[in-house]
């Protein structure tokens, strides 16, 4: 399969950003616009023709959701991205005072701002820590872990790191403990297969963005038992209504409320599509190859410092946190730029880590099934020619 037809690259650059956001697959934007031009209608409102079809075609992403995650198709919800689902969750669980949580302190801000704001209902926020590169143990979890503890959220992939967390023992120390796991796959749904049939976890969140779908869509997995509020209401939530009082809809819908990004819902379901036609094994092998080549470029670049674990046995994505000698991280991914790479810079939303690592900021290189060994070799040239130049 030749990917790089599902994918326009973009002119004159090599794409090396794809932690913050993937490049859009082909099949997606085709999906979206055929949704405009020839059945643009609202969902689940009238019967004339057109929006029978959106229906249609809107609900079939949620078996498709079903198929690729191994679970029910009422468990997952529309929602804009990962940061609302976490929120959403958040806001939507009952809490007592007293309640804690766990987190890590590897979390991009968004699986940490909305635990934190419980601390105004009493909620107390505790940190699983990780060890120097990054990584998770269970067994300190054991050590975090309480009768008190509601919730235990963590990364299946840092945005920052990419290093392998044990995602099913860290969910099941939790499960035994008696808490809810919430489990944050933005940056990880893109890559690996994700089973919530044998994943023990309540809550999984992920972007379209991230794994080759538009900007504006993410899914909140909700698993059916746990009871879970609304955090918006309104037009499509409900069964009944008077002035007085309303009768919510049975799970799934009554959390989508008023008009959702339709266009963008098909996009996603055709996003999954094209990762079904990539296939996972070949994304896998794929990342190892470039996560493989990487680690080379920076175990031949002495004036480069590379963050995070440098074995490639330990990298669950192809990112590559870095600093160069010398030169301000800004800076230095503004010198990649004019090299031809985009890669971000920055503390990429994860301030705790990025002080954990004792540096102002970091230049990240994130790379997909796009990219290639070739452009991995002149990144190696262009970090040489950032030695040079500063
Ligand atoms: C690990 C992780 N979690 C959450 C998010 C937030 O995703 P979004 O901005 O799509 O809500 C990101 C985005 O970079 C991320 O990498």
């Amino acid at each position: 399969m030749d990917v790089s037809e599902l994918f326009q690259q973009p002119a004159g650059m090599a794409y090396f950003d794809s932690a913050a956001t993937s490049l859009t697959c082909t099949p997606a934007l085709e999906k979206m616009q055929e949704y405009y031009r020839d059945y643009r209608a609202n969902i689940h409102r009238g019967a004339h023709r057109l929006t029978l079809k959106a229906s249609d075609e809107y609900e079939s992403v949620y078996g498709k959701l079903a198929h690729f995650f191994q679970a029910d198709a009422q468990e997952f919800t529309a929602v804009r991205n990962t940061t609302e689902a976490v929120n959403a969750v958040a806001l939507g669980l009952e809490w007592s005072k007293g309640d804690e949580v766990i987190v890590t302190d590897i979390e991009h801000h968004s699986n940490l701002l909305p635990w934190l704001r419980l601390k105004k209902q009493g909620v107390l926020v505790r940190i699983l820590e990780s060890d120097a590169e990054g990584r998770l143990s269970p067994e300190k979890l054991v050590s975090v872990i309480s009768k008190k503890t509601r919730l235990v959220s963590f990364t299946a992939c840092s945005n920052v790191l990419g290093g392998t967390i044990p995602i099913t023992d860290l969910a099941s120390t939790a499960k035994k403990a008696g808490a809810l796991v919430f489990v944050d796959a933005a940056q990880y749904v893109g890559h690996h297969p994700v089973s919530l049939k044998q994943w023990p976890v309540d809550f999984l969140a992920f972007s379209g963005h991230k794994s080759f779908g538009p900007t504006g869509i993410g899914v909140l997995f909700h698993r059916k038992n746990v009871d879970l509020s609304p955090w918006f209401v309104g037009g499509g939530t409900v069964r009944d209504v008077s002035l007085s009082d309303y009768n919510l809809l049975k799970h799934r819908e009554r959390f989508e409320a008023g008009t959702p990004p339709i266009a963008e819902w098909l996009g996603l379901g055709a996003a999954l599509d094209v990762i079904n036609q990539i296939g996972y094994s070949v994304i896998q092998s794929h990342d190892q190859k470039l996560i493989a080549a990487m680690l080379r470029v920076f175990q031949e670049s002495p004036h480069v410092t590379l963050f995070g674990s440098n074995q490639a046995e330990e990298k669950a994505g192809a990112i590559f946190p870095f600093s160069v000698k010398n030169v301000p991280h800004h800076q230095a991914a503004v010198m990649l730029d004019q090299l031809g790479f985009a890669c971000r810079s920055g503390h990429h939303c994860a301030i705790p880590l990025t002080k954990k690592l004792g540096v102002p900021g970091t230049v990240r290189a994130s790379l997909h099934v796009y990219n290639t060994e070739e452009q991995v070799t002149r990144f190696g040239e262009a970090l040489k020619t950032l030695a040079a130049l500063s």
